[in-house]
């Protein structure tokens, strides 16, 4: 039957990844009663800071910190249980039980080989290489869809896992050994060392399709956190350049294992400027003194790698297609403190290419490379805004630049951030989740 609204929204970053998802996720999370992730692992860095104090997740969906809501890792996750299981141990420590988190039986493990062969691989293409966060997703999505994954649900029959390592390490291994010139994996000890890890979150390990299916149809709140970015998106985004899942909205339905029109609310996570970490094509880029300043105040440094962010203006074009592909019903608009008393503001409306304008992003990138920014110049603000709880306590500029954006994307701002703290959070529609 149509027409009914389930209570259901989706957080995808729109950009580059980083744009403020893990924060976002928990702001919603208080009101949810499950936060499920569908893609990605732990190249993920997610942050929340709840009063004052910063907690970093990669895997764990950031609805943990409300003890009332079911976490959910779908499917389409890639897992690393040793990751996993610190990251549990970390938020046991600081207060914070995972006894609702709950694991898709369907999900990929990482294993130590495709940490060991992302790095090689890196290595290997020198000049080209993606700048990947080393954390083996590429290889681990590679076994997938080689059709030779393990997925959780495997450690329960000890024996075939074994022989399943086995299989895969006897080819791996003579690569490893004979084109990377070193050293192989032993196979049993890793199925030791993963039984061991198993045995800690086995009672985790369920068909979670079914959970979240159920959910919806129980009219409970279910929020979806993305990891990555549309820029980022194995198909949409700028391949090679890119991650090995797709982060938009509109691959929710397969990495969790519901139906496509559970899917009507989409919040689009968009930087009030960009940035991007890791190599590719970045029109909007800006080198130099802004450059430096937004990275600093925005403390534009990867959670994961600790590396340095590349910073860029906001992005018009590319949004437009972020949308086009993600749908989505509104927006947030995160870290807008962070341009304060920048003296002009520029917002990248077109890209000349090879003397023509276009409002599109190129499939190559070759042609995206030539990309040029056109850009416009907005009047920026002096004031500090981390206080401002309305948005008619922001300076008219700031207004007006929160303005612009919405028209040039076409799609309305529900929200929007001046700071890391939950409580930095100004909700402008509350009826969106
Ligand atoms: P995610 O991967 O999309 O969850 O984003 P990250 O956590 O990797 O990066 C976003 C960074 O910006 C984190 O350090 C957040 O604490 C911080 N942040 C989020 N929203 C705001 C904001 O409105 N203002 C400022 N100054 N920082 C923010
Ligand atoms: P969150 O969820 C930003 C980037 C890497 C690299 C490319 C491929 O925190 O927004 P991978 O290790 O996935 O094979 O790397 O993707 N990347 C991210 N950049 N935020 C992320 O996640 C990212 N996850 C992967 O830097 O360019
Ligand atoms: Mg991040």
């Amino acid at each position: 039957m149509s027409g009914i609204n389930y209570r259901t929204l989706a957080v995808v970053g729109s950009q580059w990844g980083d744009e403020g998802k893990g924060k976002i996720t928990d702001y919603f999370a208080q009101k949810a009663d499950f936060v499920v992730r569908w893609a990605g692992g732990d190249n993920a860095g997610h942050t929340i800071m709840i009063k004052g104090v910063k907690y970093k997740l990669s895997i764990v969906p950031s609805g943990v910190f409300n003890k009332y809501s079911i976490n959910v890792i779908g499917n389409g996750c890639v897992v690393n249980l040793r990751k996993l299981i610190s990251e549990i141990k970390y938020l046991q420590e600081n207060g914070f039980n995972c006894h609702n988190l709950r694991i898709s039986d369907r999900a990929h493990l990482i294993f130590p080989y495709h940490i060991k062969i992302d790095e090689l691989q890196e290595e290997y293409r020198q000049k080209d290489s993606i700048g990947t966060t080393k954390k083996g997703i590429g290889p681990c999505y590679q076994d997938k869809a080689e059709r030779i994954g393990i997925r959780l649900g495997d450690l329960f029959d000890e024996a075939g896992f074994l022989q399943k390592l086995e299989n895969n390490l006897r080819f791996k291994n003579e690569v490893l050994t004979k084109v990377f010139n070193t050293s192989g994996f032993d196979p049993k000890l890793i199925w030791k060392e993963y039984l061991d890890l198993f045995q800690q979150i086995k009672d985790l390990v369920t068909d979670t399709s079914i959970l979240v299916d159920n959910a919806i149809h129980q009219h409970k709140k279910v929020l979806f956190e993305g990891a990555q970015g549309v820029m980022l998106d194995l198909d949409h985004g700028t391949y090679p350049f890119v991650t090995s899942s797709n982060p938009t909205a509109a691959s929710i339905p397969v990495g969790v294992g519901i139906a496509p029109r559970y899917i009507n609310n989409v919040i689009g996570i968009v930087k009030a400027y960009n940035t991007r970490v890791g190599t590719g094509p970045f029109p909007s880029e800006i080198f130099g003194e802004t450059e430096q300043y937004i990275r600093e105040v925005g403390q534009e440094y990867g959670t994961v790698s600790g590396r340095a962010r590349r910073i860029g203006w906001f992005d018009g074009v590319l949004m437009k297609h972020s949308l086009r592909i993600s749908g989505y019903t509104s927006m947030a608009i995160m870290l807008l403190d962070v341009l304060s008393k920048i003296k002009e503001l520029k917002i990248c409306v077109g890209y000349e290419y090879e003397g023509t304008q276009i409002d599109y992003v190129p499939s190559t990138i070759k042609e995206y490379e030539k990309c040029q920014p056109i850009l416009i110049t907005m009047p920026g603000w002096e004031e500090d805004i981390t206080t401002v709880t309305t948005f008619e306590e922001l300076p008219h500029n700031a207004q007006k630049y929160l303005m612009k954006l919405e028209e040039i994307v076409g799609v309305p701002i529900s929200l929007f951030s001046v700071g890391p703290d939950r409580e930095q959070t100004i909700l402008m529609n509350e009826e969106i989740f």
